[in-house]
């Protein structure tokens, strides 16, 4: 028998079980293949004993409709990053894609499929650099990943983001209120230029357009003038002001990421003191964005892109990462696809509609 190990790493998001179930599935149409799991990205393999998983079909089955990840997840202990305290207690990062590389061949799996964001994909090109055959799957709502149109949880993401706006809509048309809704996507704003369009927003803050405040409220007081007496504003977790800082709770021990968060506030403030007389109320979504049942796109999308992986684990078409590109699914080498990131193109035809829209991005 030959044995595949999944890993899924980096933060939860909806459509990685579908990945997992598609991936068994498509295993299992071919003869004298195991599918196992690590838990907790790959921290599970690190273990002693290790915690894998055999996936079976009553494990996997029906599982496409759940959000979150049957192998749970961590988005601490990246082997590239791995962290360590040093004798004065200081948390020093060293890389040891050679112990989990090691690790991976003690075991004896023939192939792994790591399903993740830029973090993950990054430690599957270093770990193909140590001669492990792996494939990756780009996982990520904040759609940042370079080499694919599109990562799976994205859709659902921007689809729990609208139904929440048009829920805030209401409070301010009832009561004349600025609403100002923070959505995820750390650098990139696709997740609030897409709720933006879709929900109706009359401001729209990402972090690949510094914004104006002056312009901000000039939008707002405008509208104001007009009668139209509210207004919705969508802002990026990563958005920031020009000469602004980012806005961000501070470091989690064991993680190189500072956490975002709180930018809604942050332009409230911002608004407040340069006048604004308009009454502001601040909603941060957070996590729900992640949370529940993926959409029915997200399910497809990550259903083929399970099918995909197996079948370059058949091909031996390692070191590569499936990937969504005109309308069909491909493959791109991973070293291509972790050299940058995908951000919203401030002149691209999204901001471009967008602004014929009359949507204002502060600048
Ligand atoms: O990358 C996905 C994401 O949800 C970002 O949009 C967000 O900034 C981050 O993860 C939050 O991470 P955590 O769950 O660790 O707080």
């Amino acid at each position: 028998m030959k044995k595949i190990l999944i890993s899924t790493g980096g933060g939860d998001c909806p459509g990685l079980n579908a990945v997992i179930r598609g991936i068994y599935k498509r295993a299992k149409q071919e003869k004298g293949w195991e599918v196992y799991g690590s838990i907790e990205a790959l921290s599970g393999i690190m273990r002693d004993p290790p915690e894998v998983v055999k996936l079976t079909r009553s494990k996997t089955a029906g599982i496409h409709v759940r959000g979150g990840t049957i192998l749970k997840t961590t988005n601490k202990g990246n082997p590239l990053m791995y962290p360590v305290k040093d004798e004065q207690g200081q948390i020093i990062f060293h890389d040891i894609t050679d112990r989990v590389a090691a690790r991976i061949r003690e075991l004896g799996f023939d192939a792994v499929i790591n399903i993740g964001g830029d973090g993950s994909q990054k430690i599957s090109e270093a770990l193909h650099r140590h001669g492990i055959p792996i494939i990756g799957v780009p996982k990520t709502i904040d759609n940042d990943l370079r080499g694919t149109d599109m990562t799976f949880g994205f859709q659902t993401a921007v689809q729990i983001a609208t139904d929440s706006f048009d829920k805030l809509v209401t409070t301010a048309e009832s009561h004349h209120r600025v609403m100002i809704m923070e959505v995820m996507g750390r650098d990139a704003g696709w997740i609030a230029l897409h709720t933006a369009i879709a929900g109706g927003a009359e401001i729209c803050l990402i972090p690949e357009i510094p914004y104006d405040v002056h312009k901000v409220l000039k939008r707002i007081s405008d509208r104001y003038e007009k009668g139209r007496g509210f207004i919705n504003i969508v802002i990026a977790e990563g958005a920031k002001a020009k000469d602004g800082t980012l806005t961000f709770s501070a470091g989690e021990e064991g993680s190189e990421h500072v956490r975002l968060g709180g930018v809604a506030f942050e332009l409230a403030r911002q608004l407040k003191a340069i006048g604004c007389k308009q009454e502001i109320r601040e909603t941060v979504l957070g996590h729900v964005q992640r949370g529940g049942t993926p959409v029915a796109f997200d399910r497809v999308l990550a259903t083929l892109f399970g099918v995909k992986a197996f079948e370059l684990v058949l091909e031996g078409a390692f070191g590569r990462m499936v990937s969504f590109q005109n309308n069909t699914i491909v493959s791109v080498e991973l070293a291509e696809a972790t050299q940058s990131y995908n951000h919203v193109d401030p002149e691209g035809f999204l901001v471009r509609a967008a602004k014929g829209m009359g949507v204002s991005f502060g600048d």
